[in-house]
Parts: structure tokens; C-alpha cells; sequence
């Protein structure tokens, strides 16, 4: 069996708010921000909701893949920033673009829920339940972030990325000799840790109950357990998918991360002794959206011919949760 990413899209807010500006509203720098983190700019929604850059991101994919709506099987948004709580927003998606046929669910795991969802998405077309899927990344952070904490403001984007994932029976293999599909997968969660970054949500309150210790609802983060974090798992859990799969770094063409920190990425690559070169990054415009950096990027990546059949990739995110994985795939 394999199964083929045929389509990539991505929807992206107009409005671009560089360093610049972030240093009208909190006391930062472009120097201080560019230095710690790789961000020029980012974009941040002016009425743009989850739903409407997903289902924007969804129809970009669903075009190149030369498929309409109604053939979707599944609907998979991984999102921690949706605009409604009921409904998720994968049906939302379901009724925009049209996809009546479709089973529309969401996933949360924060940065990491891209990489979970195709994950999730793979396993489903493995066991014969649907032969393809619609797999989304998207956020609106910019509602999530206190505008008066530079220490995280000056962080995050908003955006959408999305790839349609279909399956054929048959394997296939490319021109130089790799079978196209997904090799090996590694995830992981560590809930102890779930406090060094997090937003809360509504809290209990009820005509028999009322919590009194609220914490606000704004992202919170402890920058350098996320930073300790994902310089050591990211860079071991990829060894871990490669070693399964009988493969090494000088194996794999493309490693797609997680753009949260150009020095996380940095460091990763160190660790794993891989050329940097091969690490595409594109958060100095963007920043940091979460869920949706590994697809917008992909997008990018494809869209600009930079991704050649029968390259080997590495797919690997991390976040909140904590949550982390890497996917070994070959582009067929
Ligand atoms: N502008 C200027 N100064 C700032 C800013 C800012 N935007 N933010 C914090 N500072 C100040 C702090 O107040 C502090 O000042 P003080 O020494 O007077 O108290 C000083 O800078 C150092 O603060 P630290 O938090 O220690 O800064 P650090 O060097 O750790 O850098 C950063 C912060 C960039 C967040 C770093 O911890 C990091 O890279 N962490 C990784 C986490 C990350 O990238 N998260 C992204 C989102 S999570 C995810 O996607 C998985």
C-alpha cells in the first residue's frame, strides 16, 4: 500500500506585523527578537477565523490533488485555537468547502497535531476504513496571546496549512528504487509536563460550583523548559524513526520541523550532525503558528518544486502537552 500527499494548500492573513511594530505595542526589538527566535514578521488575522483559512487551505489542496469536495473521506483539523467549541472545526470545514460525504473530526496537540493528525489519518487508510483524507493545520493565536507580555507575544502567527493524503493499493516505487508512502512513525507525550506551556480555558462555574483559583486565559509560557525540551526530544525522537526504519540523517533530503525557534532548529541539526541546509525554514515571515507550520511550509516547498518524487522526508513537531513525533515519508 502506499499512500501519497497529492495536494497542498495554505491560507494566510493579509495583515503582516513585523518587529517593528510589535515594538509600538511592548517594549522588544527587532534585534532582540530576531536574535532569539529568527522572527521578521508574522501575520495576524483581521476577522480571519480557524475555519475560514482552513477551509481556504483545504480547497488549495483539493485543487492541485484534481479532486472535489464530495470524494473526501475524512476531515481531520488539528487546532488549539478553534472559534467555536461545539462544533469542531472540521465539520465547519466540512460544510464550507462542501465535503458531504466526509467524517469531520478535530485533534489537539498543540504545535504537534499537523504530524499526529496524518499520523492518525495514515493509520485510518491502512486498515481499509477510507481510502483518503483532508489533513489541517490551523490557528488564530493572535486571540490566545496576552498583547501586553512580550516575553510571548512576539512569538506567534496565524495561518493554515492542509494536505490531501490518498492511498493506493499497489506500492510505488520511484526512479530511485524508494517505495513512496510513509516509513515510520514516532509520537510521544509526556502530561507531567503540560504546565511549561499552556492556556486555560473556561472554568467551572455552575449554580452548585464556582472555582476560585483561575488562571488567565492567555498562552503561558516557560520559554526555557520548552527550549530544553524540544533540543533534546526533537533530535531524539527523529535517531528513533530513522534507526527503526534501518536508515541514517545522510538517508533523509528534507527535515520539515516544527518553525517555532530558528535556534531550536539549529540545534537540532547539530545534534543530529545534519547539514542545515536541509532544514527549510520559513518563520522569519511567518513565526510561530502552531499546528500550522509544517504544513504551510510543505506547501511552500511543493509549490516552489522543491520537493522532488522519491525524496525522503522527515515531518517532525512538538509542543504543548508535551507532545512530539517525527514521520519518515517519501514523496511519491
Ligand atoms: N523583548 C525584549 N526582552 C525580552 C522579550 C522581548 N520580546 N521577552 C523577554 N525579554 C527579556 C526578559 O524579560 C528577560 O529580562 P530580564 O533578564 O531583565 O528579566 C530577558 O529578556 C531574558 O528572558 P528569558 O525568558 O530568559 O529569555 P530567553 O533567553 O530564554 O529567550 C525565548 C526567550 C526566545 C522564548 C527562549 O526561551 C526560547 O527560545 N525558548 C524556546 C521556546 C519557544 O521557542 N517557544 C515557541 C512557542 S512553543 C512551541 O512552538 C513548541
Amino acid at each position: 500500500m502506499t499512500i501519497k500527499i497529492t495536494g497542498t494548500g495554505r491560507a494566510l492573513p493579509e495583515k503582516t506585523v513585523t518587529n517593528f511594530d510589535m515594538a509600538k505595542l511592548v517594549d522588544t526589538s527587532d534585534e532582540w527578537i530576531r536574535g532569539r527566535t529568527g522572527i521578521a514578521e508574522r501575520r495576524i488575522s483581521t476577522g480571519d477565523t480557524v475555519s475560514s483559512l482552513a477551509a481556504k487551505a483545504c480547497a488549495e489542496a483539493l485543487t492541485m490533488a484534481g479532486k472535489d469536495a464530495e470524494e473526501v473521506d475524512l476531515i481531520l483539523v488539528a487546532t488549539c485555537s478553534p472559534e467555536l467549541l461545539l462544533p469542531c472545526c472540521a465539520c465547519q470545514v466540512q460544510s464550507a468547502i462542501g465535503a458531504h460525504q466526509a467524517v469531520a473530526f478535530d485533534l489537539n496537540a498543540a504545535c504537534s497535531g499537523f504530524l499526529f493528525a496524518l499520523n492518525t489519518a495514515y493509520a485510518y487508510l491502512q486498515t481499509g476504513l477510507y481510502q483518503n483524507a483532508l489533513i489541517v493545520g490551523s490557528e488564530v493565536l493572535s486571540k490566545l496571546i496576552d498583547w501586553t507580555d512580550r516575553s510571548t507575544c512576539v512569538l506567534f502567527g496565524d495561518g493554515a496549512g492542509a494536505a490531501f493524503i490518498e492511498k493506493t493499493e499497489a506500492d510505488e516505487v520511484c526512479a530511485n528504487g524508494r517505495t513512496a508512502g510513509i516509513e515510520e512513525m514516532v509520537m510521544g507525550s509526556d502530561g507531567t509536563k503540560g504546565m511549561v506551556l499552556a492556556c486555560a480555558e473556561r472554568t467551572v462555574s455552575n449554580p452548585y460550583f464556582k472555582e476560585t483559583e483561575t488562571i488567565k486565559p492567555y498562552v503561558y509560557m516557560n520559554g526555557q523548559e520548552v527550549y530544553k525540551f524540544a533540543t533534546r526530544q526533537v533530535p531524539a525522537c527523529i535517531k528513533e524513526a530513522l534507526d527503526k526504519a534501518n536508515l541514517t540523517v545522510d538517508d533523509v533530503d528534507l527535515f520539515v520541523l516544527h518553525q517555532a525557534n530558528v535556534r531550536i532548529i539549529e540545534s537540532v541539526a547539530k545534534r543530529l550532525k545534519a547539514d542545515i541546509a536541509k532544514f527549510p525554514m520559513n518563520l522569519d515571515r511567518i513565526g510561530n503558528m502552531s499546528s500550522a507550520t509544517i504544513p504551510v511550509l510543505l506547501d511552500e516547498l511543493n509549490r516552489d518544486g522543491k520537493i522532488k518524487k522519491g525524496d525522503r522526508l522527515v515531518l517532525s513537531g512538538f509542543g504543548a502537552g508535551l507532545t512530539y513525533g517525527a514521520s519518515i515519508l517519501v514523496w511519491g
